[in-house]
């Protein structure tokens, strides 16, 4: 069985060192600079992980300028198999509520300035062009993990929580919210829910051959809906603590399942299409 490491990146809200047992504390520098904090490395039950706060630990990074590309590579290098990432989004459809998670399988991007590849000639970086596919962007069995973990943590019924199996989140630059008309053809559009940071993390995890996914954790209903208060820091932050509770409990369960499965064909099938997708120059 492949050894598995899991990095853990923390949405807003979440970057509580205590899920973490053993911890010890890493600083690290990479090719394309420093990442948002400090590298968290310890256990949960007997999986490795690291753990690293998107937005810093002092919440002082905005979405457009986080380090994305140092984020991935620095919990690459750290021998990262898997990242499992947590994300504030707002609801783009009815039947997706404030308090529901919903596991992520497609992006739309509406990102316009962000760094969304390795394969730039950066110094350190990697050689070559790399034409990823995006098809699959996030990795179904890691997500099938989360979900039927949530399932079985029964959070709908004590934390009034619905999971949604999968959702497409559309990503937008930020860092301010959207219009009215915005959101309107965002919905119209079908996308389910609306965030800040999936793009370029999900890109980046690709790129790098790690299995990938993510729980959007719902705060508000962006700005689509007539009857309903458009989004508002405040409406953000109101479901952000109940919201990182469930994800720390889903984390704190899911992860030590992972262990059980044999990762061995699907690590090499993402390095395959990684290699698969690099074009190496002859001159
Ligand atoms: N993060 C949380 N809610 C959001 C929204 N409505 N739009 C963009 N990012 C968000």
């Amino acid at each position: 069985m492949a050894a598995i490491k899991v990095g853990i990146i923390g949405g807003s809200g979440l970057s509580n060192p205590d899920i973490l047992k053993e911890r010890t504390e890493k600083q690290v520098e990479t090719p394309f600079g420093k990442p948002s904090d400090v590298l968290l490395c310890g256990k949960i039950g007997d999986v490795e992980c690291v753990l690293l706060s998107r937005h810093g630990r002092g919440h002082s990074i905005m979405p457009g300028h986080v380090n994305y590309r140092a984020n991935i590579w620095a919990l690459k290098e750290e021998g990262c198999t898997h990242i499992l990432v947590t994300t504030a989004c707002g609801s783009l459809q009815d039947g997706i509520h404030p308090g529901d998670i919903v596991v992520l399988d497609q992006f739309i991007d509406r990102t316009h300035h962000r760094q969304q590849t390795f394969y730039d000639r950066t110094e350190g970086g990697p050689k070559g062009i790399c034409h990823m596919s995006m098809a699959e962007p996030f990795c179904p069995i890691t997500s099938e993990f989360i979900y039927k973990t949530i399932q079985e943590l029964n959070l709908n019924h004590e934390l009034n929580c619905n999971a949604h199996k999968t959702g497409t989140m559309l990503t937008i630059e930020g860092p301010r919210f959207s219009s009215k008309a915005e959101s309107k053809m965002w919905n119209s559009w079908g996308a389910h829910c609306i965030n800040m940071t999936t793009v370029p993390e999900v890109v980046l995890a690709k790129e790098a051959g790690i299995c990938y996914a993510a729980m959007g954790l719902v705060t508000d209903y962006d700005s689509w809906r007539e009857d309903t208060a458009s989004v508002s820091v405040e409406s953000v932050m109101n479901t952000m603590a109940e919201n990182s509770k469930k994800a720390t409990r889903v984390l704190l369960n899911v992860i030590p399942k992972l262990k059980e499965f044999d990762w061995t064909q699907k690590l090499k099938h993402n390095q395959d299409v990684v290699n698969g997708s690099i074009l190496l120059s002859h001159s």
